[in-house]
């Protein structure tokens, strides 16, 4: 609480720097420059980056991620958006049929080919960081997003959402993480897109099933899993 109190100026402050940078720079271009994904994954620091702290061999061992809460199944066609550096590739692609990963980030994309470069049923793409316009319509049986959210404005979410709906098929399920107010609502909305849950209902209201009890949801995201 003590805490809160005295961070607040700061956190206020840092909300109008970035509400500013937002407003000169775009805001693609002032993510990747505070995240520096593209400088940093040049280095070994891509890890450090990505997980707290985590070095290469845990992403060679450790296999967490929410896409588990689908069930994959062997005949499944899988989408992650945001998928960094093939961290959740190397453990699913073998339950699953294809994979097929999505990241706005050139240096991102370039270090997850080198690290699945011997899978060959995972294809990697660099987009727009709006849109999956590389996909038809009606084409994955699955999709996930994983840390990525927190990293990205509203509009960008609800952009997404409306892409998911249109390339998974009938049936297809998708989980991600959407930002808490809570945990996030010190960043301007034009970078960090969180939500109260109200706002996260009417985001998936084109889905079925939508269902934030699957295991994912917590202080820090909501974590809905549904079903087109
Ligand atoms: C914290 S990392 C998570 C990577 C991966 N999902 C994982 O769990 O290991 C966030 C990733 O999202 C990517 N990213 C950020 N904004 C994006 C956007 N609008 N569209 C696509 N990728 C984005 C970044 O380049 C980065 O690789």
């Amino acid at each position: 609480m003590l805490r809160n109190i005295l961070l607040a100026p700061y956190f206020y402050l840092r909300k109008i720097k970035y509400s500013r940078m937002v407003k000169k720079l775009g805001w693609k271009q002032t993510v990747l420059d505070f995240w520096k994904w593209e400088s940093g994954s040049k280095t070994n620091s891509v890890y450090a980056i990505i997980c707290d702290g985590a070095k290469k061999e845990d992403f060679d061992t450790n296999d967490r991620s929410l896409v588990w809460l689908l069930n994959p199944k062997s005949s499944d066609g899988c989408l992650n958006i945001g998928c960094g550096i093939g961290r959740v590739e190397k453990h699913l692609h073998s339950h699953v049929l294809e994979m097929h990963s999505v990241d706005m980030s050139e240096g991102m994309i370039q270090i997850a080919r080198e690290n699945c470069k011997n899978i060959p049923n995972v294809y990697f793409y660099v987009n727009s960081g709006d849109s999956l316009s590389m996909f038809q319509n009606n084409t994955f049986d699955i999709a996930f997003a994983e840390l990525l959210f927190q990293h990205v404005p509203l509009e960008v979410i609800k952009a997404y959402v409306a892409e998911v709906h249109r390339v998974l098929k009938p049936g297809g399920r998708f989980i991600c993480q959407i930002p808490t107010k809570q945990k996030y609502g010190h960043m301007p909305r034009e970078l960090c897109g969180w939500m109260v849950k109200g706002e996260v209902d009417e985001l998936f209201s084109n889905f079925s099933n939508v269902n934030y009890n699957s295991g994912g949801t917590n202080e820090f995201y909501h974590c809905p899993t549904v079903t087109k």
